[in-house]
């Protein structure tokens, strides 16, 4: 049997008073164009959705990952949408959009990208993770957690399929190298890296016992790549779940605990990543706080069955609440450190200018 693709492509094109919401008007020009691969037999299979002001495509098919015929469709899904988005004159009409002319890739376009091509197990259950008003990096607590601690994935230690541990693969997103570390023997090495999520962001996660592909995240970084400030890189991520690896409950488990993220308003702050539903990922209060969501989907013969929306849910009102409180204790702090962002993570929005105008009046001391 072909193994299967699942592509999650991401972009930011546009969205309703400010960078709150895609219309569905967005949402249908991209679906008109994935049906149209569809029917092609570029994809499979499809399922076009948002969180909050990013556009969400995940495509299912047989071409493996970074296959430019995939690209392209995304990438011309996204073109329509921000037509769309400009005749609208909607917010940040093609933000994401960073270059014109396709060249067998949308990475480094502006679009997030997060693949997995797999062997499909007799019964293939996927999540699916986005965020918005957050940034690259944003899994790597959660992912540590779902396939390296006990306290978090019981099946780590009660699963004999599990019990071998993982393999990490981390990126270096200045340097554009990754290192291979494996969990549990080298999980202090794992965290000295991923500790500091701004530079090191696990891309990928294999079972350690036969390399089984596990999960995937986008880790593009549109300020490297514009070298300036274009909207915080709201990342996407898949995770293969059950039957030898974490059980939906322990990748949502993870979740319980809204961790601090850099994101939230102008892209400069840090802010508690709350779960949410679908219906809730609308980012209000100071341009958040931050939002995740889970979507949940069997892969069926290469076809998508679903989605279940995961954190529609009471059990996660808890976890919700406490995200409230945080917003409020960090919002606290206005614009002060360490609410706001420390100045190297700062440096491609707009505050460098300000600090430019102030330089000529600094003064030497004694003078
Ligand atoms: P504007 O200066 O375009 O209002 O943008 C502020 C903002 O939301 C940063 O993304
Ligand atoms: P997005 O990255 O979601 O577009 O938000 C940008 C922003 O500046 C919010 O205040
Ligand atoms: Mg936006
Ligand atoms: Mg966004």
């Amino acid at each position: 049997m072909a193994k299967t693709t699942i592509s999650i492509i991401k972009c930011d094109v546009g969205s309703i008073a400010g960078h709150h919401v895609v219309p569905q008007e967005l949402l249908d020009a991209c679906r008109d164009v994935l049906a149209r691969g569809r029917d092609e037999g570029t994809i499979v299979d499809f399922y076009v959705t948002n969180c909050g002001d990013d556009i969400e495509l995940i495509m299912s098919h047989r071409r493996g990952e970074e296959d430019s015929k995939v690209h392209e469709l995304a990438w011309e899904a996204f073109k329509a949408a921000a037509e769309r988005a400009k005749e609208m004159h909607l917010y940040g009409a093609g933000q994401d959009i960073l270059k014109t002319a396709f060249a067998g890739t949308v990475k480094g376009m502006g679009p997030g990208v997060a693949e997995l091509e797999f062997e499909e197990r007799p019964s293939e259950p996927i999540v699916v993770l986005m965020a918005d008003k957050s940034s690259v990096g944003a899994w790597n607590m959660p992912l540590f957690r779902i396939f390296a601690d006990p306290f978090c994935t019981a099946g780590l230690v009660i699963d004999p399929a599990m019990h071998d541990g993982f393999r990490f693969r981390v990126m270096d997103v200045i340097e554009g190298t990754y290192v291979e570390l494996n969990c549990p023997e080298e999980m202090y090495d794992l965290l000295a890296l991923i500790g500091d999520p701004h530079r090191y962001v696990i891309e990928r996660v294999f079972r350690k016992r036969d390399g089984l592909p596990c999960a995937v995240t986008s880790t593009t970084v549109l300020s490297l790549i514009a070298g300036k400030y274009v909207g915080k890189d709201d990342p996407v991520a898949l995770i293969r779940i059950q039957h030898g690896l974490p059980a939906l409950g322990e990748v949502l488990e993870a979740f319980s605990f809204p961790h601090l993220v850099p994101g939230w308003m102008r892209g400069s702050h840090y802010g508690p990543l709350m779960p949410v539903s679908q219906r809730d990922a609308k980012c209000t209060r100071f341009d958040g706080p931050p939002r995740v969501v889970a979507l949940g989907f069997q892969v069926r013969d290469a076809t998508l069955i679903g989605p279940v929306d995961l954190f529609d849910d009471p059990a996660f009102d808890y976890a919700r609440a406490i995200a409230n409180q945080i917003a409020n204790y960090m919002r606290a702090h206005g614009p002060f450190e360490p609410h706001r962002l420390p100045p190297d993570q700062l440096e491609y929005t707009t505050l460098p200018q300000l600090l430019e105008r102030l330089k000529p009046r600094f003064k030497k001391l004694g003078k």
